[in-house]
């Protein structure tokens, strides 16, 4: 929670994905009751590791899947599961998504200048012609490709891992949007390159007034990069703070994990452990249970809710170290919200 209106607003939003295959059927909770604000021109980092849900948030934010319970907003309104082409439209444009593969998100047969033209086409933001032309390579020196005349004709094939990610942010900002979504965008580059691109990110992020929601494995790249963080685990929004306040007084068992495996070296950070397994949604308990030092009896019996932490601002936590479900103690308004 943000002081000023949030500009994204996700209100309990689940995700349930069911697989069919002629054997069997299986669900996976991917997210769970998921609470998040995204305020305009803050930068909010989504932190987990592997098969946390990270991904998953990234797409239903895109519009990319819907989510199976709870409500996503807007800009004041909610998201229409039935909007219309022109709707949809409109939102893709305000919403842009900076992948994490930059070898996979551009088409090998396109050439720079298509991939950062098209959006600009599609939107009808600038004439055909020299009018684009021109645009495009503004775009293209604007991510750092100088000169931006000489990388148009260029195929991604001709590029390193670096300039296709610069290309994707080129793209991405194309349509001039309100808000971008970056899953991972450094994952897999170079450790020597993914300073450049999240100075880059942050660059866009003063000059263009953008709003982001900067995803990572790696506490010290979200510390870097954010206004405030969430840390995720297994579809639950574990804890919530400013990002200094998380760094320097993290409250959840598994943020204070994510801590001690964080590196001095960003960007670099390992994460905690291999892809998490599905969770079993029958079990009652915290989702972190089996692998957190500090539990309780309580923890495998109950869910914790989310809540307020008394005297902090902005600061939440799921852990029924710090609450009870039943009689919230420390409760900013003695009320747990999620
Ligand atoms: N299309 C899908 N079908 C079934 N399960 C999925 C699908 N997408 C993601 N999942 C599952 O949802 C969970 C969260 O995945 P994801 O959002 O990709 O996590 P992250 O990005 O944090 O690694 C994982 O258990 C993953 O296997
Ligand atoms: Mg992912």
């Amino acid at each position: 929670m943000s002081s000023s209106p949030p500009l994204i607003e996700l209100r309990n939003v689940s995700k349930v994905f069911v697989n069919r295959s002629l054997r069997q059927r299986s669900v996976v909770y991917a997210l769970r009751e998921v609470s998040l604000t995204i305020a305009r021109g803050e930068v909010l980092a989504l932190v987990g590791e592997s098969g946390s849900g990270k991904s998953t948030t990234a797409q239903l934010l895109a519009r990319l899947t819907h989510p199976s319970g709870g409500e996503i907003w807007f800009d004041g309104r909610a998201i229409n599961r039935q909007a219309g082409a022109r709707e949809l439209r409109q939102y893709r444009r305000r919403v842009q998504m900076i992948f994490q593969d930059p070898f996979s998100s551009l088409n090998a047969v396109h050439t720079v200048g298509y991939h950062v033209g098209r959006p600009l086409a599609i939107h009808r933001l600038v004439p055909p012609g020299r009018a684009l032309a021109a645009q495009v390579e503004t775009l293209l020196e604007t991510v750092g490709l100088h000169p931006g005349r000489e990388f148009v004709s260029k195929f991604p094939h001709q590029l390193s891992g670096g300039q296709r990610q610069r290309v994707g942010i080129a793209r991405a900002l194309a349509p001039n949007p309100d808000v971008l979504i970056a899953d991972e965008p450094t994952s897999m580059l170079d450790v020597s390159l993914r300073l450049d691109v999240m100075n880059l990110l942050l660059d866009l992020r003063t000059t263009r007034k953008v709003s982001m929601l900067y995803i990572t494995h790696d506490l010290s790249g979200a510390n870097y990069m954010a206004d405030r963080i969430a840390v995720m685990y297994r579809g639950t929004i574990m804890e919530e703070a400013p990002a200094d306040v998380l760094m320097k007084d993290p409250v959840h068992p598994y943020t204070r994990l994510l801590l001690d495996a964080s590196t001095a070296d960003f960007g670099n950070g390992p994460s905690v452990a291999g892809p998490l397994g599905a969770l079993d949604p029958s079990s009652p308990g915290c989702p972190f249970y089996p692998r957190c030092p500090s539990r309780m009896p309580v923890c495998s019996e109950t869910r914790p809710v989310s809540a307020w932490i008394a005297d902090e601002a902005e600061h939440r936590v799921s852990c029924h170290r710090y609450h009870d479900a039943e009689s919230p103690k420390t409760g900013r308004d003695a009320q747990p919200k999620v």
